[in-house]
């Protein structure tokens, strides 16, 4: 089939990409040259695992092409999906703008039959309002939009992509439906598990998903707090809970609250709908005011606990929102740093694909491409994101390099045995410290230890 993406952004690079994989002739359409002449040489833009070389493959068959005109993009396309972006508006609800600009770009040129496709997060009855512009626009009545949402995560949208959970395809006539199986032809005769239901269901699954996800990240980061102040492990809670198969362990691992392009968007967004239709998202209008409460909270604590003043240093290893990716947006370093800085200390900072993307956004940082560089003289160090280099930190080295010993794991990279035997005082999320002098940092057990002892029968 002959596929049309309007929107060369990380969706649709990647969505483009991955239907040119399956053997459909796609089409990639942004307004930015710059981005097109990149694309059309085969460099990405963004840093997405995979992706490049998937992208080389297409170009070298024929599979893709890129332009910036409208006319060459959507003429004769069997399908348009639209992937430009959903930004936030001024009361948290989204900014739909974009999309329906879209939607009225492509209208003159749609090939009759064509179905145009919402791949960009909107909300509920956005494909229907598109269908009365795109309608109004062309002043004919056959027009059909559909919803196909997608689920891929930065650092990982290839293989989301090609081995899904599910497929939704959100379809208001058959045609449309008929259409949507067409292009996931190979998933639909692996058995692979496709919902097919309205576009306003698509809708809400794409919203509901992210927001339920959320949540789980948002309770296992109050139950790591919990489990420090009652001398719990929040490994062991998370690994007990995630066996439970109507629980699942995906998404219980704490950190130092969500961010991305997604989570904070599209919850703030899920919450603005419901406030507009007169269903309160309650859950999680609390979710995002304590998802943002706990990177000022974390922030308060580097300085708290590692009893740091101003002129001192602390190190940021991390910056990304999470590893592989090159993305800052809403990320926790974004938030912490400043903080800290406002507090009067010096931030050095460090992230493998980040640097440059997070410089944009940090002013008074000095970035450093070796991370025990980073390190070096720091007072503190804090870690913000689970890239792999981290993980591998060479804890001695660390610590000679630093001139203080407060190690700040907000991923829980590491052991606390670990840190301490490398002569770093080791601070984590929802467990708790192992050496005697950590001990003392964390709230008094005695008490409660001694009213759940074992009798001594047992
Ligand atoms: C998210 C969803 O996971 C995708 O399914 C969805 O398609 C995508 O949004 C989207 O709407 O486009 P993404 O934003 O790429 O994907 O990243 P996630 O892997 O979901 O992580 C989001 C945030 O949650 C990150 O800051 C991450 O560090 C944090 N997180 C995730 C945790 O703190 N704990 C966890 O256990 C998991």
């Amino acid at each position: 089939m002959k596929i049309t993406i309007i929107g060369a952004g990380y969706v649709g690079i990647t969505t483009g990409t991955c239907l040119a994989q399956l053997g459909h002739d796609v089409c990639c359409l942004d307004l930015d040259r710059k981005r097109i002449d990149m694309l059309s040489r085969g460099q990405v833009p963004i840093y997405e695992p995979g992706l490049e070389d998937a992208l080389h493959e297409a170009l070298d068959g024929g599979k893709i092409c890129f332009t910036t005109d409208t006319e060459e993009a959507v003429g004769g396309a069997h399908a348009v999906f639209i992937a430009v972006g959903t930004p936030s508006g001024p009361s948290g609800g989204i900014d739909l703008s974009q999309v329906f600009s879209a939607g009225r770009n492509i209208a003159p040129h749609l090939m009759a039959g064509a179905v145009v496709v919402m791949k960009s997060t909107v909300v509920a009855g956005t494909a229907r309002s598109m269908r009365e512009i795109i309608a109004r626009e062309r002043g004919a009545f056959d027009i059909r939009v559909a919803s196909n949402p997608e689920f891929l995560r930065e650092g990982s949208a290839m293989q989301d992509f090609l081995e899904p959970d599910r497929i939704v395809l959100g379809a208001d006539d058959p045609y449309s439906l008929r259409v949507l199986r067409k292009i996931y032809a190979p998933f639909v005769s692996a058995n692979a598990p496709i919902v097919e239901t309205r576009t306003v269901d698509a809708e809400l699954i794409k919203y509901a998903a992210n927001a339920f996800l959320a949540l789980k990240i948002g309770f296992i980061n109050e139950v790591s707090d919990l489990c420090e102040k009652s001398g719990g492990n929040v490994a062991d809670v998370a690994r007990g809970i995630g066996l439970d198969h109507r629980i699942g362990s995906a998404f219980l691992q704490p950190g130092p609250g969500y961010g991305g392009s997604c989570f904070p968007k599209d919850t703030r967004a899920f919450a603005a709908t419901g406030r507009e239709y007169g269903a309160r998202q309650h859950m999680i209008e609390t979710l995002i005011s304590r998802n943002e409460d706990r990177k000022k909270q974390l922030a308060r604590r580097i300085v708290k606990e590692g009893g740091l003043h101003a002129g001192q240093k602390v190190a940021v290893l991390g910056l990304a929102f999470k590893a592989n990716t090159d993305d800052v947006r809403e990320s926790a370093s974004l938030a912490i740093i400043p903080m800290l800085q406002e507090m009067g200390l010096e931030v050095s900072a460090h992230d493998p694909k980040a640097n440059e993307t997070a410089a944009q956004f940090l002013d008074g940082v000095e970035f450093h491409s070796d991370l025990y560089d980073c390190c070096h003289d720091a007072d503190a160090v804090v870690i913000l994101t689970e890239w792999d280099d981290y993980k591998q930190l060479d804890l001695r080295k660390l610590a000679e390099e630093m001139s203080g010993d407060w190690l700040f794991d907000f991923r829980n990279l590491h052991q606390p045995e670990a840190a301490s035997e490398a002569g770093l005082r080791h601070v984590s999320l929802g467990r708790v410290a192992t050496s005697p002098a950590d001990r003392k940092r964390v709230a008094p057990v005695g008490s409660w230890e001694r009213r759940v002892a074992a009798p001594e029968h047992i």
